[in-house]
């Protein structure tokens, strides 16, 4: 099957899914408006798990969380690109080191190499298909990123970022436009792939190792304690307001 053609039938099985569930739900609020609340039969069997049970992370859910954080990362370098370029003196080293640490601990130490390339990059290529032909960028991308994390490492460590500003903000730039990109085409390409690669059961098995790799990284708190620092640094830098970011009204037609 040529790629155009594999292209088109993966268009239209999602497609058919989508119009499956919405018919469902249709077919679910058609049928809750006919029958009276006293005449509706109650449940064969509750499934509902107690309120106090702690509700499981999926794998792919594991995956895009980790993304997030490095997503708000990414805003992070992309603030202090703008501001490097405008006022360079006025740019806390210690912001930058904050996040470049963050980034290598949790995205390239954990995410990348154990979860991405020592689990999911294997079980993709040796699927194959469309994915799998992303494999190999994406690991050279990882390899660019640690070499770029180097770098802001060691600028950090200067009390003031000066006469070497504007090369750091163009390497910044680079490093958030190759991650925005490498990201958006994981989220969307790699992670179904590895997901469709594994039977229910394995799936499952993978969503609870994963559990367990973060809490023997990060301990049991590794999530919350990675989102907490990701957000003290968005205050240091004034960024923490999400209303900040939301889009001026369009200009008026004169
Ligand atoms: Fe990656
Ligand atoms: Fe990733």
């Amino acid at each position: 099957m040529d790629q155009t053609e594999d292209s088109r039938r993966r268009f239209l099985r999602y497609a058919a899914l989508a119009a499956g569930s919405a018919l469902t739900l249709g077919a679910c609020a058609k049928a809750s408006s006919n029958v009276s609340p006293q005449a509706a039969a109650p449940p064969e069997q509750d499934h509902t798990k107690p309120d106090d049970e702690e509700k499981e992370i999926t794998g792919t859910e594991h995956l895009m969380r980790e993304h997030g954080i490095l997503r708000r990362a990414l805003i992070v370098y992309g603030t202090i690109a703008s501001r490097l370029r405008a006022k360079p003196e006025d740019v806390p080293p210690d912001a930058l080191q904050k996040t470049a640490k963050l980034f290598r601990s949790l995205g390239e130490d954990y995410h990348q190499r154990t979860i991405e390339e020592g689990i999911l990059f294997p079980k993709v290529k040796q699927k194959g298909g469309d994915a799998a032909q992303l494999v190999d960028i994406l690991i050279v991308q990882h390899g660019r990123g640690r070499e770029i994390t180097d770098h802001l490492l060691a600028a950090a460590k200067a009390a003031k970022i000066g006469a070497e500003a504007g090369q750091l903000a163009d390497i910044l730039d680079g490093f958030v436009h190759m991650y925005e990109t490498h990201a958006a085409r994981e989220d969307t390409i790699l992670f179904p792939a590895w997901k469709d690669a594994l039977t229910n059961s394995e799936y499952d098995e993978m969503s609870s190792r994963f559990d367990d790799l973060e809490d023997d990284q990060f301990g049991e708190n590794g999530f919350q304690d990675a989102e907490d620092e990701i957000a003290r640094i968005e205050s240091s830098l004034g960024i923490a307001d999400i209303s900040q970011f939301t889009a001026p009204p369009v200009p008026s037609a004169t």
